[in-house]
């Protein structure tokens, strides 16, 4: 695979929507062939499957295997060929918000999620991935949107917590491929750290 995949992550309302469209406008700048796209959905059947995950109410584990049935059908028909043909993809959301709100959050076990990510993709990981982290109550009064909250939004500050420590249990892991903003940082400053990673991404 020639294109790098990388990945937005963070609770409900710590910014990623904020950044990334500019995100992918700067990578477009430079020359970069991107293909932007987002998680549960994606494609025709994941996009079919987020529309139940985000309104019906379900069991915790119909819930966790359709997170990961979307994604099958995503990374078949739109990740794995973009890479392939050289595109770089740039994905809100992926497997690391299964583990931080399908496992923190909902208390799903680490060890399935393990296993439910290698039969689905392997060793396949995103190049980078930025995590918004910002506290639970700060984000809670930023998701002030006009439309009414879906199945995840509508849950708790503690709910929330766990997501948190669940995604900053992911970085632990795995560092190497995370850079964690601080949400609380203004805008400008998060895109100049932003800035310079697309900088190091697209020299390296
Ligand atoms: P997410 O996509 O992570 O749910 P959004 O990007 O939609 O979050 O941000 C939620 C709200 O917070 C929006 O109204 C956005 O304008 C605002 N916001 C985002 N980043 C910041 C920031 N760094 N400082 C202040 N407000 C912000
Ligand atoms: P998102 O597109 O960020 O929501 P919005 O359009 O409201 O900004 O994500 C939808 C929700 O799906 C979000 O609350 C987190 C949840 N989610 C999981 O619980 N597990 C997952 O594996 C994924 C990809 C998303």
């Amino acid at each position: 695979m020639n294109g790098r995949f990388i990945t937005f992550e963070g609770i409900d309302g710590a910014g990623k929507s904020t950044h990334v469209e500019w995100y992918v406008e700067r990578l477009r700048s430079r020359g970069v062939d991107v293909v932007q796209t987002r998680e549960p959905g994606g494609s025709a059947l994941a996009e079919s499957l987020r529309e139940l995950l985000l309104h019906r109410t379900m069991a915790m584990q119909t819930e966790l295997l359709l997170m990961f049935a979307a994604r099958a059908d995503h990374l078949e028909r739109l990740i794995r060929p973009a890479l392939s043909a050289g595109q770089w993809v740039v994905c809100d959301r992926f497997t690391d918000s299964t583990y931080a709100y399908q496992g923190g959050g909902r208390g799903a076990s680490l060890e399935r999620i393990a296993w439910l990510e290698a039969w689905v993709h392997g060793g396949f990981q995103p190049d980078r991935s930025y995590l918004f982290d910002l506290a639970p109550p700060l984000a809670a009064q930023r998701r002030t949107s006009a439309r009414a909250p879906d199945r995840f939004e509508s849950e708790d500050i503690a709910f929330f917590e766990r997501v948190r420590q669940g995604y900053l249990a992911r970085v632990r892991a795995d560092p190497e491929r995370f850079v964690t903003l601080e949400g609380e940082r203004a805008i400008p400053e998060i895109r100049v750290i932003l800035e310079e990673d697309i900088a190091e991404l697209c020299n390296s």
